[in-house]
């Protein structure tokens, strides 16, 4: 898919289908995220964890219902998705430059997994709640000295991805 399409088309998807992500588009959007730059070109304490037994996406699920901010509804924080890729590193340095890692491994994926066709949205919200509960934090077999630091989930949307136009959002100012 042309580049700028696949910007304009990329959005976070709050609704997801139970179509699963094949094996072909998971290696895709994986090798995506190899390319991803990191600090240093260090690429040992970044670590990627894809949680796709239904069993323990489930139990990440019911780890991560949050209460809606909107409505005080219990929510699924992960939208009805069935393939999360959990991203983690080791001690975070003075600066917590591993957030910016994780942050350009994500985006990689993200615009991978739009350029399938398939939805994306960072996670971040819930976490906290996830890395709280040990058990479940268990199930994932994250390598021991490795932290969660943020998620994305991936799949099929709801309603097919539209493009949108630009909207500068981000202030900017020249010199
Ligand atoms: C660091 C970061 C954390 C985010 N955390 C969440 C989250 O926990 N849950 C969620 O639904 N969206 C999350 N988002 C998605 C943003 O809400 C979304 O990108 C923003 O509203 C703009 O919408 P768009 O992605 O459709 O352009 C996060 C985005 C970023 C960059």
């Amino acid at each position: 898919m042309e580049f700028d399409k696949v910007l304009k088309l990329r959005r976070s998807v709050r609704k997801y289908t139970d179509i699963p992500v094949s094996g072909e588009e998971l290696k895709e959007v994986l090798d995506a995220a190899q390319t991803s730059p990191l600090a240093m070109g260090d690429d040992k304490t970044t670590h990627i964890t894809v949680v796709k037994s239904p069993e323990v996406m489930e139990k990440v699920r019911n780890a991560c219902l949050t209460k809606s901010i909107k409505t005080g509804n219990i929510i699924d924080a992960l939208y009805g998705a069935k393939l999360m890729i959990i991203l983690s590193a080791t001690d975070l340095s003075e600066d917590c430059i591993e957030y910016s890692n994780v942050a350009c491994v994500i985006e990689n994926i993200m615009l991978k997994a739009t350029d399938l066709g398939l939805g994306s949205t960072y996670i971040w919200g819930c976490l906290r709640k996830l890395r709280e509960n040990k058990e479940v934090v268990s199930c994932l077999k994250i390598p021991e000295g490795y932290k969660i630091l943020s998620a994305v989930v991936i799949g099929h949307p709801e309603k097919p991805l539209e493009e949108r136009e630009k909207k500068d959002k981000i202030s900017v100012n020249f010199v």
